[in-house]
Protein backbone atom coordinates (compact mmCIF):
# COMPACT_ATOMS: atom_id res chain seq x y z
CA UNK A 1 0.00 0.00 0.00
CA UNK A 2 2.61 2.55 0.66
CA UNK A 3 4.56 1.45 -2.24
CA UNK A 4 1.57 2.88 -4.58
CA UNK A 5 1.16 5.48 -2.62
CA UNK A 6 4.93 6.72 -3.17
CA UNK A 7 4.32 5.77 -6.83
CA UNK A 8 1.27 7.36 -7.24
CA UNK A 9 2.85 10.55 -5.87
CA UNK A 10 5.74 10.47 -7.76
CA UNK A 11 3.40 10.20 -10.98
CA UNK A 12 1.64 13.23 -10.18
CA UNK A 13 5.28 15.01 -9.94
CA UNK A 14 6.31 13.69 -13.44
CA UNK A 15 3.40 14.46 -14.68
CA UNK A 16 3.55 18.19 -13.34
CA UNK A 17 7.23 18.11 -14.20
CA UNK A 18 6.53 17.60 -17.57
CA UNK A 19 3.33 18.91 -18.37
CA UNK A 20 4.80 22.22 -16.71
CA UNK A 21 8.08 21.92 -18.96
CA UNK A 22 6.06 21.44 -22.06
CA UNK A 23 3.85 24.30 -21.24
CA UNK A 24 6.31 27.32 -20.84
CA UNK A 25 8.49 25.31 -24.03
CA UNK A 26 5.21 25.81 -26.34
CA UNK A 27 5.03 29.28 -25.01
CA UNK A 28 8.07 29.85 -25.94
CA UNK A 29 7.80 28.32 -29.30
CA UNK A 30 4.42 30.34 -30.46
CA UNK A 31 5.98 33.78 -29.14
CA UNK A 32 8.91 33.45 -30.88
CA UNK A 33 7.13 32.15 -33.66
CA UNK A 34 4.92 35.19 -33.94
CA UNK A 35 7.52 37.74 -33.85
CA UNK A 36 9.70 36.40 -36.53
CA UNK A 37 7.06 35.98 -38.67
CA UNK A 38 5.70 39.71 -37.94
CA UNK A 39 9.83 41.14 -38.91
CA UNK A 40 9.90 39.24 -41.53
CA UNK A 41 7.15 39.30 -43.29
CA UNK A 42 5.30 42.71 -42.93
CA UNK A 43 8.16 45.25 -41.85
CA UNK A 44 10.24 44.53 -45.10
CA UNK A 45 7.18 44.48 -47.54
CA UNK A 46 5.64 47.82 -47.40
CA UNK A 47 9.30 49.91 -48.41
CA UNK A 48 9.56 47.48 -51.01
CA UNK A 49 5.51 48.46 -52.15
CA UNK A 50 6.14 51.99 -52.25
CA UNK A 51 9.19 52.06 -54.06
CA UNK A 52 7.03 50.20 -56.91
CA UNK A 53 4.60 52.84 -56.77
CA UNK A 54 6.83 55.97 -56.83
CA UNK A 55 8.32 54.13 -59.78
CA UNK A 56 5.70 53.08 -61.30
CA UNK A 57 3.95 56.77 -61.33
CA UNK A 58 6.86 58.73 -62.24
CA UNK A 59 8.49 56.07 -64.95
CA UNK A 60 7.20 57.86 -68.03
CA UNK A 61 7.99 61.22 -67.40
CA UNK A 62 11.58 60.03 -66.07
CA UNK A 63 12.09 58.62 -69.56
CA UNK A 64 10.80 62.13 -71.49
CA UNK A 65 13.58 63.95 -69.23
CA UNK A 66 16.28 61.39 -70.31
CA UNK A 67 15.21 61.67 -73.83
CA UNK A 68 15.39 65.51 -73.74
CA UNK A 69 18.52 65.81 -71.29
CA UNK A 70 20.44 63.38 -74.52
CA UNK A 71 18.72 65.82 -76.92
CA UNK A 72 19.88 69.21 -75.46
CA UNK A 73 24.09 67.37 -76.18
CA UNK A 74 23.48 66.51 -79.35
CA UNK A 75 21.46 69.06 -80.49
CA UNK A 76 24.74 71.59 -79.29
CA UNK A 77 21.93 73.47 -77.03
CA UNK A 78 24.36 72.67 -73.81
CA UNK A 79 26.92 74.97 -75.51
CA UNK A 80 25.34 77.96 -74.69
CA UNK A 81 23.07 76.77 -72.24
CA UNK A 82 24.32 75.26 -68.76
CA UNK A 83 21.99 73.97 -66.09
CA UNK A 84 23.17 76.52 -63.56
CA UNK A 85 25.22 79.58 -65.01
CA UNK A 86 24.68 81.59 -68.08
CA UNK A 87 26.69 80.92 -70.79
CA UNK A 88 25.86 82.36 -74.21
CA UNK A 89 22.28 82.04 -73.15
CA UNK A 90 20.75 82.08 -70.32
CA UNK A 91 20.66 79.32 -67.54
CA UNK A 92 18.34 76.13 -67.95
CA UNK A 93 17.30 76.96 -64.19
CA UNK A 94 16.86 80.88 -65.11
CA UNK A 95 14.72 80.04 -68.45
CA UNK A 96 12.31 76.68 -66.38
CA UNK A 97 11.67 79.29 -63.42
CA UNK A 98 10.57 81.87 -66.22
CA UNK A 99 8.52 79.86 -67.87
CA UNK A 100 7.23 78.24 -64.95
CA UNK A 101 6.11 81.68 -62.96
CA UNK A 102 4.23 82.81 -66.20
CA UNK A 103 2.70 79.42 -67.47
CA UNK A 104 4.49 79.43 -70.30
CA UNK A 105 5.31 77.16 -73.34
CA UNK A 106 8.74 76.26 -74.17
CA UNK A 107 7.72 74.35 -77.31
CA UNK A 108 5.48 76.79 -78.73
CA UNK A 109 8.75 79.52 -77.97
CA UNK A 110 11.15 76.83 -80.45
CA UNK A 111 7.86 76.76 -82.88
CA UNK A 112 8.21 80.45 -83.04
CA UNK A 113 4.73 80.54 -81.60
CA UNK A 114 5.33 82.65 -79.03
CA UNK A 115 7.88 85.58 -78.47
CA UNK A 116 10.77 84.95 -76.18
CA UNK A 117 10.55 86.45 -72.59
CA UNK A 118 13.83 85.15 -70.77
CA UNK A 119 16.11 88.13 -72.51
CA UNK A 120 14.92 90.36 -75.07
CA UNK A 121 17.59 92.03 -76.00
CA UNK A 122 18.11 91.69 -79.73
CA UNK A 123 21.58 90.96 -80.51
CA UNK A 124 20.76 87.49 -77.94
CA UNK A 125 17.38 86.93 -79.27
CA UNK A 126 18.72 87.12 -82.71
CA UNK A 127 21.26 84.43 -81.98
CA UNK A 128 18.81 82.19 -80.19
CA UNK A 129 16.54 83.00 -83.27
CA UNK A 130 19.52 81.15 -85.83
CA UNK A 131 18.88 78.09 -84.32
CA UNK A 132 15.05 78.20 -84.15
CA UNK A 133 15.04 79.09 -88.11
CA UNK A 134 18.01 76.55 -88.69
CA UNK A 135 17.76 73.25 -87.25
CA UNK A 136 14.80 73.63 -84.37
CA UNK A 137 12.77 74.12 -87.45
CA UNK A 138 13.33 70.55 -88.49
CA UNK A 139 12.67 68.97 -85.16
CA UNK A 140 9.64 66.60 -84.50
CA UNK A 141 7.03 67.52 -81.71
CA UNK A 142 8.31 64.41 -79.68
CA UNK A 143 11.59 65.69 -79.32
CA UNK A 144 10.41 69.48 -78.47
CA UNK A 145 8.08 67.97 -75.51
CA UNK A 146 11.59 66.16 -74.76
CA UNK A 147 13.26 69.28 -74.15
CA UNK A 148 11.17 71.36 -72.72
CA UNK A 149 10.50 68.43 -70.11
CA UNK A 150 13.97 68.29 -69.87
CA UNK A 151 14.69 72.04 -69.37
CA UNK A 152 11.59 72.28 -66.65
CA UNK A 153 12.82 69.44 -64.82
CA UNK A 154 16.01 71.61 -63.66
CA UNK A 155 16.02 73.08 -60.35
C1 LIG B 1 24.46 79.62 -80.15
C2 LIG B 1 23.95 79.61 -78.81
C3 LIG B 1 22.62 78.96 -78.54
C4 LIG B 1 22.23 77.67 -78.83
C5 LIG B 1 23.03 76.61 -79.57
C6 LIG B 1 20.93 77.50 -78.26
N1 LIG B 1 20.51 78.65 -77.65
FE1 LIG B 1 18.75 78.91 -76.67
N2 LIG B 1 19.25 80.87 -76.32
C7 LIG B 1 20.44 81.46 -76.72
C8 LIG B 1 20.39 82.86 -76.36
C9 LIG B 1 21.48 83.89 -76.62
C10 LIG B 1 19.14 83.06 -75.74
C11 LIG B 1 18.61 84.41 -75.18
C12 LIG B 1 17.68 85.07 -76.17
C13 LIG B 1 16.25 84.66 -75.97
O1 LIG B 1 15.79 84.54 -74.83
O2 LIG B 1 15.57 84.44 -77.01
C14 LIG B 1 18.46 81.79 -75.72
C15 LIG B 1 17.20 81.56 -75.18
C16 LIG B 1 16.58 80.33 -75.10
C17 LIG B 1 15.32 80.10 -74.47
C18 LIG B 1 14.48 81.15 -73.75
C19 LIG B 1 13.62 81.90 -74.72
C20 LIG B 1 12.91 83.09 -74.10
O3 LIG B 1 11.70 82.95 -73.83
O4 LIG B 1 13.54 84.13 -73.89
C21 LIG B 1 15.03 78.77 -74.62
C22 LIG B 1 13.78 78.05 -74.13
C23 LIG B 1 16.11 78.19 -75.36
N3 LIG B 1 17.04 79.15 -75.64
C24 LIG B 1 16.18 76.86 -75.69
C25 LIG B 1 17.19 76.32 -76.47
C26 LIG B 1 17.19 74.97 -76.96
C27 LIG B 1 16.15 73.92 -76.62
C28 LIG B 1 18.30 74.83 -77.72
C29 LIG B 1 18.73 73.60 -78.51
C30 LIG B 1 17.74 73.09 -79.44
C31 LIG B 1 19.01 76.09 -77.70
N4 LIG B 1 18.29 76.98 -76.95
C32 LIG B 1 20.19 76.33 -78.35
C33 LIG B 1 21.49 80.87 -77.33
C34 LIG B 1 21.51 79.57 -77.80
Amino acid sequence: MKKTLFFSFLLVVATLWVGCGSDSDDAKTTTTGTTTTQSTTEQPAQPAEETKQDEATTQAGDDLVAIGKKLFTDKTCATCHAPDKKLVGPSIQDIAKIYADKGASIVDFLKQKSKPIVDTDPGQVSVMKANLDGFVKDMKDDELKALEAYMMSVK
